[in-house]
């Protein structure tokens, strides 16, 4: 049975009896893909492990003007899929749970990684996400904690500050999960309209295309992509970025073996939608 903890008490409480800890921080809003990661998270830790999922809207991770308020909050239907999935505890904790003094004063400060791409477009983003993350772990105290590669730069984030911080915690990236025309799932897709819904699975049309193309050079990859996203007048192209699987410059013609990412963010309406694909130079 799934054990919901409101407080840090009640998780610290429910997380005495010990085995190694399997984490999924998630912000609720759940569907399948999160539940993917709850059971490569399982799959970490075995049965005799315990499973914890933590949902909590993070206001630090969103800037003026975007979705905070709007968020979906969904809790009923988030703990019937934690149920489900056989999560041990789940964490539901209030902004003042977890900040009890307002905005803490001292944040993880990301670095370089954190101003490009997401990070150009949403100052402060990354620095929100690190910050709740750290303290996450901190009240978790996690073996193994699991993200996906949805969120492409987040998770590199982590890794990052995971090693920089030397927290001790091992990240595992599980990968994305798509609706059968290759819309990437997301929480934010409930925002979409019909209409809107059949704009936004251009983005993993362009990522498929890069694909495709990549064997002939990355600016063909490059501009494969961005003739499927300039076909449909319905996307507010954001970035298509190529880069190298840790982010950084991918040259036009990379060496055999190398692994790339190109990733992608546009508007679809008044939704702001994500997404990134593997590319393998070979
Ligand atoms: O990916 C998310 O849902 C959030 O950014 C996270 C990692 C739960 C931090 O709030």
């Amino acid at each position: 049975m799934t054990e919901v903890a409101g407080t840090r008490a009640e998780l610290a409480a429910l997380l005495k009896s010990g085995g190694r800890v399997a984490f999924v921080p998630t912000m609720g809003a759940l569907h399948e893909g999160h539940a993917s990661l709850m059971r490569v998270a399982r799959g970490q830790v075995g049965g005799e492990g315990r499973l914890v999922v933590s949902i909590f809207v993070n206001p630090l991770q969103f800037g003026a003007g975007e979705d905070l308020d709007r968020y979906p909050r969904t809790l009923e239907a988030d703990l019937a899929i934690a149920e489900r999935e056989g999560v041990d505890v789940v964490f539901a904790p209030g902004v003042d749970e977890v900040y009890p003094g307002g905005d803490p004063q001292v944040t993880v400060e990301p670095g370089p990684l954190a101003e490009i791409l997401e990070g150009a477009t949403r100052p402060g983003h990354f620095r929100g996400v690190l910050t709740v993350v750290a303290k996450l772990f901190g009240l978790v105290r996690p073996d193994v904690a699991v993200f996906g590669e949805k969120d492409y730069q987040q998770l590199a984030l982590v890794r990052r500050m995971v090693a920089d911080l030397c927290m001790g915690v091992e990240v595992v990236g599980a990968p994305t999960r798509r609706e059968p025309d290759g819309l990437a799932l997301s929480s934010r897709n409930r925002y979409l309209s019909e209409q809107e819904r059949a704009v936004a699975a251009t983005l993993s049309r362009a990522l498929r295309a890069a694909q495709e193309r990549v064997a002939y050079g990355v600016p063909a990859a490059r501009w494969a992509a961005m003739r499927v996203l300039q076909a449909e007048p319905g996307l507010d192209l954001d970035y298509l970025a190529l880069r190298s699987a840790d982010l950084g410059e991918l040259p036009d013609y990379p060496e055999p073996g190398t692994e790339g990412r190109i990733l992608v963010a546009a508007k679809v309406g008044t939704t702001r939608l994500i997404d990134n694909m593997e590319l393998v130079i070979d």
